[in-house]
């Protein structure tokens, strides 16, 4: 499916305030983190998206390497947020891309702590916020969102054996401009109301296939086994250990045991 991602198409109707009103289109890019995180450095308006049809170099979380081939989606929106509502941006994300994913497909996903979106426990969307920030103040963040729209997972080495896509779990492909539009808004919709002092995370909570879950939490070379008990509202999930203890853990790569 060509579909027409550019700045007219994304933004005549759209109905939001701020989130992509501006947005700029790149068919090829090494990274829109890179563009955002420039663009927020020379104060571009708050809501400014930068998208790519195809990254040579996108970031994962932990140093990852994100792949988007042809026919993923990927995009980045420069936020201004206040330091207390940092730790929502995660919450704010993730809601966004499954309520996005179920209004245009009919598809319902899960989020995975802290912030992976699957279907059928594969990985559909991976979130990535990266923020700027000097004492107690946020210069900015960007909310970066990949998405494996129109593309066979398992034509790629990379990614077979974990992903899948919204067009292998329909059997279809997907209009990427419609999922972004629903997206823009409701990441929009979601922001504000937080900080109108709304909570997402009641909701984001409840979408996590991990509670409940034997899980293995690892952050560079430590991994805790454990329980996953709950998340605080500050993400951070609450593990219980074998020893009964409850560990903190504010962020990590959770493998899902039973
Ligand atoms: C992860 O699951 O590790 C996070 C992946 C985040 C990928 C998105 S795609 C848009 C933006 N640009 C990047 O280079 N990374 C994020």
């Amino acid at each position: 499916m060509e579909d027409d991602l550019s700045e007219v198409s994304v933004t005549s109707g759209l109905g939001t305030r701020f989130i992509g009103q501006r947005v700029i289109l790149y068919p090829r890019l090494p990274s829109t983190m890179e563009v955002a995180k420039k663009e927020a450095q020379r104060g571009a308006d708050e809501g400014t998206v930068v998208i790519a049809e195809e990254q040579t170099a996108g970031r994962g979380r932990i140093n990852r390497v994100w792949f988007t081939p042809k026919g993923g989606l990927a995009l980045s929106v420069v936020l201004y947020p206040s330091m207390v509502y940092l730790p929502s941006l995660i919450m704010v994300a993730s809601l966004a891309v499954v309520h996005a994913i179920a209004a245009v497909t009919g598809l319902q996903s899960q989020v995975k702590w802290p912030n992976d979106v699957l279907i059928n426990g594969r990985k559909v969307c991976g979130i990535l916020i990266e923020s700027g920030v000097r004492g107690n103040t946020v210069d900015y963040a960007i909310m970066g969102i990949g998405i494996n729209v129109n593309l066979r997972t398992s034509h790629f080495t990379q990614i077979s054996l974990t992903a899948t896509s919204l067009s292998d779990e329909l059997g279809r492909e997907v209009s990427r401009l419609k999922l972004i539009r629903k997206l823009l808004v409701e990441i929009e919709r979601l922001y504000l109301s937080v900080q109108s002092g709304g909570s997402v995370y009641q909701e984001w909570r409840d979408s996590l296939v991990t509670l409940g879950r034997k899980v293995g939490v690892s952050l560079g070379k430590i991994v805790h086994e454990g329980t996953a008990e709950s998340v605080a509202k500050d993400g951070s999930l609450l593990l219980r250990c074998p020893d009964g203890s409850l560990t903190r853990i504010p962020a990590g790569d959770v493998t899902l045991h039973e």
